[in-house]
């Protein structure tokens, strides 16, 4: 649409998200607790989205590319509501990752508590 060629550099920054995500499901967490981890590296991803399309949607104003504004800001707000529906997820399963911490005492590893006992943001 702006007679550019779409091309770019490798994102380094939602790599490293990513492979950050994947060391996350290679721990031995009980089910609530890698559910609630993955919920969290899964947030990280949106928010990072939410910067790149806000920062976007903002260039585009600023050259006055009306239509590309609203295409921008559809899919910032699709990100927006991914980012509200995991957290409307985080608020049960996190509850059920905490609830199970005496269950399985000895277990698990310090790092284990630690991601059940922040909530989402
Ligand atoms: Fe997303």
């Amino acid at each position: 649409m702006l007679g550019e060629k779409p091309t770019g550099r490798k994102c380094l920054g939602m790599d490293g998200l990513v492979k950050e995500g994947s060391e996350t499901m290679q721990e031995s967490y009980r089910d609530e607790v890698m559910d609630a981890a993955i919920i969290g590296a899964a947030q990280k991803v949106e928010h990072y989205e939410i910067a790149g399309y806000g920062t976007v949607r903002t260039f585009a104003e600023l050259m006055g590319e009306d239509e590309h504004v609203s295409l921008l800001e559809q899919t910032l707000e699709e990100e927006k509501n991914a980012d509200q529906t995991l957290t409307s997820l985080s608020e049960e399963i996190n509850s059920q990752a905490e609830e199970g911490e005496g269950e399985s005492e000895g277990r698990e590893t310090s790092k284990e508590r630690k991601s059940t006992s922040r909530r989402a943001a």
